[in-house]
């Protein structure tokens, strides 16, 4: 059925999807279904009450993340005026739904939900004159948040008004129907020709048109783009979860994410999307990585590489950080916004904030067409492909292949010599083959997972290139099998995590070879002094970490520079193993959304 195909995307709970086909549907034929829980709870219940396929018309749905109410059946989408003639589904957050609120109240308007959503569709009913657009426009002037909406109408049979501010919504053309959705992902299946909205438009959309305008009801035009992967790529494709098969795409990934980007004969990288003159380069005294979660993870990675190979100083921000501490951004100064989805709401106001403070801005980003990637006015693209489960996975280690290549053309543009980025370029191209050799080992890594997946409670300890890998690490492993994971820098434990320690709490270390693999030696073994398993990643061939811990991953031998894209292949299977082991929703782990669009 078209909902569940268009909602199916796991990982996409706060999008709103909605499909036009021929216009009219009979009055009768109107019907709202909600159920708490998986998609597959509401088809089960569709079947039941409507019928599986919606026939000649048109829909709304919307798979809700909590953020007014609990989830609930009440506080789910669509939200219908008193009438019951209007219907929202709603993704983002109305700020002022109290004061809304309280007004309608005040009007005699009887709520049904907790959510601030309701406020929508109860103020459209308020401004509604015979006209939905203008109806839907009125009430948005009204509001102040983050939007993106569907609004549907008995009294306007095959026609659908979709608008947005701060959340994503796109257009997708079929032939003869019209889809919209958050999420390019969840109509890939249906059409490959998108219209990307931006913040203020609204759009009428039949099952011919979609009529673009602002909030002002003037006219504005959009690009049709095309969706650049083949629909198969959002499919599990004979794996359990597309967790692991995103795991084990990345040889692949990675491929494509370094191909063509690397000129042996200048020892240099080239970067289409940067844009940036070797005078432009040489201008740059500073660089700011915004990002959140994984991403940053992935900038921290990115900071050494900036720091080491250009000599150019980095501050790595947790975005939603950013813009409210009014940071300092000089014209000198790059901000690279960092981010697989391209939507994330505090990574898309740090982009503004440094925009508006006259920064460079370059993004690095999965999603072509992205709001981030499209407001940066850069962007380098990962080309990853489209990464379903919530747990980002390639999107790390092609994230933190771009910045490495970034660090190679900002240091060649500076200090790094001829024959140091050949080596380099060298390494970088050998990626692949590194990360299928650690795909090789999986069971090995599933076996020591196993062992592992009744704990309570974990460390990861990492020194510097790892550092920021233990604390992806560890990220993963919390996000999705609900183990309390905590990554620290190796040398901060004993600065008070380390009273924590003993017989039951396990430790991840990452001992590879690398330059303070001694300096890690000690902290393993004041981890074992507490009594803590121990579980090491070592490099192939080093045996003396093996002596001194329960369990070793092995790494192949690589440079500090390709570890952590090596390294994090490794612990991505170990957290996917001990989630399996414990039974948990791997693709859509409790509470969490695959890209967050409310700050
Ligand atoms: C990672 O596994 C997470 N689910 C999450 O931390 C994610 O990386 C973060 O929300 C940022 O998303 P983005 O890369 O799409 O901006």
């Amino acid at each position: 059925m078209w909902y569940r195909r268009l909602c199916r995307t796991p990982g996409s709970p706060g999008h709103v999807v909605g499909r036009i086909e021929t216009p009219g549907i009979p009055r009768l034929d109107r019907k709202s279904v909600k159920t708490i829980g998986k998609v597959a709870n509401l088809e089960k219940r569709t079947a039941e009450q409507v019928g599986l396929e919606l026939k000649n018309g048109l829909g709304i749905a919307h798979t809700r993340w909590a953020t007014h109410g609990f989830p609930s059946e009440e506080n789910a989408h669509p939200h219908l005026d008193s009438s019951g003639r209007f219907a929202v589904v709603h993704n983002g957050i109305i700020e002022n739904y109290q004061v809304l609120k309280k007004h309608l109240q005040d009007q005699g308007v009887k709520f049904a939900s907790e959510t601030d959503s309701e406020v929508l569709s109860h103020l459209i009913a308020q401004c509604y004159n015979g006209d939905l657009f203008d109806a839907v426009a009125g009430a948005l002037k009204k509001v102040t948040g983050t939007y993106a909406i569907a609004v549907i109408s008995s009294e306007h049979p095959g026609v659908m008004v979709v608008a947005r501010c701060g959340s994503p919504l796109l257009v997708g053309v079929g032939s003869g129907e019209m889809f919209i959705a958050s999420d390019a992902a969840a109509i890939a299946g249906f059409t490959r020709q998108v219209i990307y909205l931006n913040d203020h438009d609204i759009a009428l959309v039949t099952s011919a048109e979609a009529d673009i305008r602002s909030l002002d009801n003037v006219a504005v035009n959009r690009n049709v783009s095309c969706i650049d992967w083949e629909p198969e790529a959002a499919e599990k494709s004979g794996f359990d979860h597309f967790m692991l098969k995103e795991i084990c795409e990345q040889p692949e990934a990675l491929a494509n994410t370094i191909r063509g980007r690397l000129d042996t004969r200048a020892a240099n990288a080239r970067l289409n999307g940067l844009n940036l003159s070797p005078y432009e380069l040489a201008r740059i005294h500073r660089i700011v990585i915004a990002a959140c979660g994984t991403s940053m993870h992935a900038g921290m990675v990115g900071r050494y590489y900036f720091e080491d190979l250009a000599a150019i100083p980095v501050d790595v921000e947790q975005a939603a950080e950013f813009r409210y501490r009014n940071p300092i951004i000089q014209p000198d100064t790059l901000v690279i916004p960092v981010s697989q989805s391209g939507e994330t709401a505090d990574t898309l106001a740090a982009v503004r904030e440094a925009a508006n403070k006259g920064a460079i801005v370059a993004a690095v980003c999965n999603v072509v067409g992205s709001t981030i990637a499209r407001e940066s006015g850069r962007c380098i693209y990962l080309h990853a492909g489209p990464e379903i489960g919530v747990a980002s996975t390639k999107a790390f280690t092609c994230q933190v292949s771009v910045l490495l290549m970034m660090a190679m053309l900002l240091g060649r543009n500076r200090r790094m010599s001829y024959q140091a980025a050949l080596e380099l370029i060298a390494e970088i191209e050998n990626i692949p083959q590194l990360v299928r050799e650690v795909l090789e080992t999986r069971s090995h890594i599933e076996t020591v997972a196993r062992k592992y997946a009744k704990a309570d409670n974990f460390f990861y300890i990492g020194r510097g290139y790892l550092y920021p890998v233990a604390l992806e690490g560890a990220l993963k492993l919390k996000e999705i099998s609900y183990i309390h994971a905590e990554g620290y820098h190796a040398a901060e434990l004993k600065h008070g995590p380390i009273a924590l320690l003993e017989d039951k709490v396990p430790v991840l270390a990452l001992a590879n070879d690398l330059p303070g693999k001694d300096k890690m030696i000690g902290n393993i073994q004041e981890c074992r002094a507490r009594c803590s398993p121990v579980i090491a990643t070592a490099t192939t061939g080093d045996l003396e970490v093996e002596d001194m811990v329960d369990d070793v991953i092995r790494i192949p031998r690589c440079s500090q520079y390709v570890a952590p894209i090596v390294t994090a292949v490794a612990l991505q299977l170990f957290a996917y193993y001990i989630a399996r082991e414990r039974g948990c929703e791997i693709d859509q782990p409790r509470n969490l959304a695959k890209s967050v669009t409310v700050e």
